[in-house]
């Protein structure tokens, strides 16, 4: 009994150090641990939106073969209006399938200028 109580707390621990450091200050790098969480203020940058949007539901359609490219921040940018639109009236990725927090980190993206990388406010 014991030993599984400490064998419980050790995971927690654990695990609670990942949520700290991933909580950090949004600069998590980690897609398998979910979006992650704004400050107020906060814009998040081109490489954020594409390791936990465009890379998981966008680039296999979207790559760097012509049309709309969304592998390199240049041209992600150009598109970035099209891009908030599409995703917030589910027109992008055409089969849906991006979570409301993935929506809202697209949009924090657009509506903060589109940066390259993230902007702590
Ligand atoms: C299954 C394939 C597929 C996926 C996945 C996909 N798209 Fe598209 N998308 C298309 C096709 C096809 C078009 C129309 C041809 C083109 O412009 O490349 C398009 C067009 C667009 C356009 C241009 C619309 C316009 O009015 O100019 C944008 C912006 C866009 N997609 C964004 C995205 C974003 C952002 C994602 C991921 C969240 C995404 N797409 C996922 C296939 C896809």
């Amino acid at each position: 009994m014991i030993q599984q109580m400490q064998k419980y707390l050790k995971s927690s621990a654990l695990f609670f150090g990942v949520i700290v450091a991933v909580g950090g200050c949004g600069q998590a790098n980690d897609p398998r641990l979910g979006v992650p969480l704004l400050h107020a203020g906060e814009v998040p940058g081109y490489q954020t939106v594409k390791t936990f949007v465009f890379e998981p539901h966008c680039i296999r359609c979207h790559g760097n073969d012509g049309g709309v490219n969304l592998e390199s921040y240049q041209n992600a940018k150009r598109f970035a209006n099209a891009i908030k639109r599409d995703v917030v009236f589910g027109a992008m990725p055409p089969s849906g399938g991006l979570s409301a927090e993935q929506t809202a980190l697209v949009v924090s993206w657009v509506d903060g200028g589109a940066p390259e990388t993230d902007q702590l406010p």
